[in-house]
């Protein structure tokens, strides 16, 4: 097993994949095993890129619930416990706040997007800072959008049913684009992130927070197996290409994993940039990945969810495994 100090060294060599150069050492990016994660900021300065990750990534590995039919289906069920059960394991109140401090959140008059919105759990620490009446919360699931709408403090947010990858929005209309713990749903991240781009407006910025890569083998199997646990260094390459300048990367994590990051993180990183032009990013790509009017096999759609439900069960059971070593090991020494 990985230590705490080696899961938390970002690119534990020297430059990660040969696409970007940190203007960080390998020891200022490395924290003690004992030590929370500091509110790090890292700066990322991109080289230059020919290779496409977006290619690397989607639908090549056959990741159970990166597929929006199958994670509509996945919240038909999910969306009833999901605030209760699903959230205080991964995505507690701390963190969201922690993770929202860089979307900059600083005027009450913003126009803001919550992308993959579902029961509007990120959506209430953006109305702590903007008028309700300004945010949009946009999800692929009526079952997650009707848990937001009997929220009191949303009552005022427009809500709407609609993709991420296919924002219906128009170009340069947002100040702050926000989504939470969506993109591992996503057949095609880079589309969702060119998306991004195209619909805020000059100057105005995205803060997109997802999962992070498991380095412990068995939670890497089950991340890969489930959906979508992009590395740090993707969402960099994402962004980068989506035309955003002022590449962000900040880690987030639930207080009792004391910074160890080893099983991966359902929330684990907050990532944000900035549009520098008007109009849509510079970014070309070809025909979406996934055809949702095409039919499927309901038998090998009926497998590949139960599979997906099994590896969301390890990491169900990995924060409760955490808790409970947290109780145990004495304070100040590596869990
Ligand atoms: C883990 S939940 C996060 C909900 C919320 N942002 C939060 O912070 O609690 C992921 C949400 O993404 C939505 N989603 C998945 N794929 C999507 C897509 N292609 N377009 C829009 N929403 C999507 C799901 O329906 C679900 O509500």
């Amino acid at each position: 097993m990985l230590s705490g100090t080696q899961n938390l060294t970002l690119f534990p060599n020297k430059t990660p994949i040969g696409l970007f150069s940190i203007n960080k050492t390998p020891q200022q990016l490395r924290f003690p095993s004992t030590t929370r994660i500091p509110n790090c900021r890292t700066r990322i300065v991109p080289k230059c890129s020919s290779s496409s990750v977006s290619a690397s990534r989607p639908t090549s590995q056959p990741r159970f619930i990166q597929h929006k039919k199958e994670a509509f289906w996945f919240y038909r069920f999910l969306s009833i416990v999901y605030d209760h059960i699903i959230n205080p394991g991964h995505w507690t109140e701390d963190m969201r706040d922690d993770a929202l401090e860089p979307a900059d959140l600083s005027d009450r008059n913003m126009i803001v997007v919550d992308v993959g919105g579902g029961t509007g759990f990120t959506t209430l620490g953006i109305v702590k800072h903007v008028d309700a009446k300004n945010v949009t919360i946009l999800d692929q699931s009526p079952h997650q959008l009707a848990k937001a709408k009997q929220k009191e403090p949303l009552k005022d947010c427009k809500i709407v049913e609609g993709d991420a990858e296919d924002l219906p929005f128009k170009t340069d209309y947002a100040d702050r684009y926000v989504s939470a713990g969506s993109i591992e749903y996503w057949p095609d991240p880079q589309r969702g992130i060119k998306e991004a781009y195209r619909v805020l407006k000059l100057g105005g910025k995205a803060c997109l927070i997802g999962p992070v890569y498991p380095t412990f083998w068995l939670s890497r199997f089950f991340a890969d197996v489930w959906m979508l646990f992009p590395k740090e260094e993707e969402y960099i390459e994402w962004f980068t290409k989506a035309g955003f300048k002022d590449v962000q990367l900040k880690r987030i994590g639930p207080k009792w994993y004391r910074g160890v990051r080893r099983h991966g993180l359902i929330m684990g990183c907050s990532v944000t940039g900035v549009k520098p032009a008007s109009g849509d990013s510079p970014l070309q790509l070809g025909p979406k990945e996934e055809d949702v009017e095409k039919p499927v096999n309901p038998f090998v759609f009926l497998m590949r969810f139960a599979l997906g439900a099994l590896a969301a069960t390890w990491f169900v059971l990995v924060p409760i495994y955490m808790w409970l070593k947290d109780l145990v090991v004495p304070k100040g020494q590596p869990i």
